[in-house]
């Protein structure tokens, strides 16, 4: 088993392959939409995606999801799964171990490239885990025998028969469902549970503790392509409210606080990479918001370890677990 940095050394080696293909991206055609599989990509993908400065986007019907779905992206999601699971020390907290191991049916909704829905279907074996998301960067090939996924949007109906899941596990999609469509999403998911099955939900709070200058610019940037995608609220507010609203049962939670910067130690220099990394991945629809040169977006992103090092900026993480009523 490979520790915690000896995978992040991996992922850095790994990403230095992958940031020299998207340098090799020559499409800076932001219209262009396309369904084919794109040999440029690691990850196969066949759902729909256009490109915008280099940076490729997932162009799913009626989906208002911001970031980019391309081969760095996902290395920063990897990045991201491995620093959270380090911080939490496990993959979940429902209180569903006995029946993972037994065997149960499982849904990853907005799985992403998948690193947590495959590191669930090798360690349960016995389970049947399912991923749904507008873009397929899940690999192709290799995969555990458990492992199914499937093209959708979460916010329309879902593709599955009510009563289907004994686990449902949804971490960060609030980029791609708006806080007034998340109760509608709930509901979704709500009815594709069984009775007295579990629930979790994870969101990280955008806004982040204490900001500095230019952390602020940029995050008003964001809310502002946010509302330009029909979002009324860019972030998910109020989880555990929206849980109970949808009729869950038995909830409970968890904040946790990561901070960004080597002010935080080795893990506040890794959160950092992997906030530059989403800085990185946005730059494409925020710079011209921000109306920055170039060189402007190069100084702001040199310039976020010294500030978040003055303002000890952290993020919050919200977890939420609850059940489905037996009956
Ligand atoms: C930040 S990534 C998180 C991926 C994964 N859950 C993780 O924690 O690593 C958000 C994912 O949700 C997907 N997503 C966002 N909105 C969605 C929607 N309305 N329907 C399906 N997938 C969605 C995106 O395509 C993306 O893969």
């Amino acid at each position: 088993m490979l520790s915690f940095f000896s995978r992040l050394k991996w992922l850095r080696k790994s990403k230095k392959v992958q940031n020299n293909k998207i340098k090799e991206e020559k499409s800076k055609d932001s219209s262009r939409t396309s369904d084919a599989t794109n040999s440029n990509s690691q990850a196969k993908i066949s759902s729909a995606s256009f490109y915008n400065n280099g940076r490729r986007f997932q162009a799913y019907k009626d989906c208002a999801y911001i970031l980019p779905n391309d081969d760095a992206e996902i290395d920063r999601l990897h990045l991201q799964h491995w620093i959270v699971k380090n911080v939490v020390g496990r993959n979940y907290s429902s209180p569903i171990e006995a029946e993972l191991q037994k065997g149960i049916k499982v849904l990853d909704a907005g799985c992403g490239g998948g690193t947590w829905i495959l590191e669930m279907a090798n360690a349960y074996p016995n389970s049947e885990f399912t991923g749904i998301d507008v873009s397929s960067t899940w690999p192709t090939e290799i995969r555990p025998h458990n492992c199914n996924f499937v093209v959708g949007n979460i916010v329309h109906e879902l593709p599955f028969e009510e009563n289907s899941f004994d686990f449902i596990y949804m971490r960060l999609v609030g980029m791609g469902v708006p806080n007034e469509q998340y109760p509608t999403v709930l509901s979704h998911l709500y009815k594709a549970l069984k009775p007295g099955g579990w629930i979790e939900l994870v969101e990280i709070d955008g806004e982040q503790v204490y900001r500095g200058k230019r952390t602020t610019k940029f995050w008003n940037a964001v809310l502002q392509y946010l509302e330009m995608r029909g979002f009324k609220e860019g972030i998910v507010k109020d989880l555990d409210h929206k849980v109970v609203d949808a009729g869950f049962v038995n909830i409970d939670g968890m904040r946790i606080r990561i901070p960004v910067g080597s002010w935080g130690g080795k893990l506040g220099e890794v959160f950092l990479e992997d906030i530059v990394g989403a800085y990185k991945s946005l730059r494409p629809v925020v710079q011209p918001i921000l109306n920055y040169s170039d060189a402007d977006y190069q100084e702001l992103l040199d310039n976020l370890p010294t500030e978040n090092n003055e303002v000890k900026q952290e993020v919050n993480w919200f977890c939420n677990w609850a059940q489905k009523p037996a009956n």
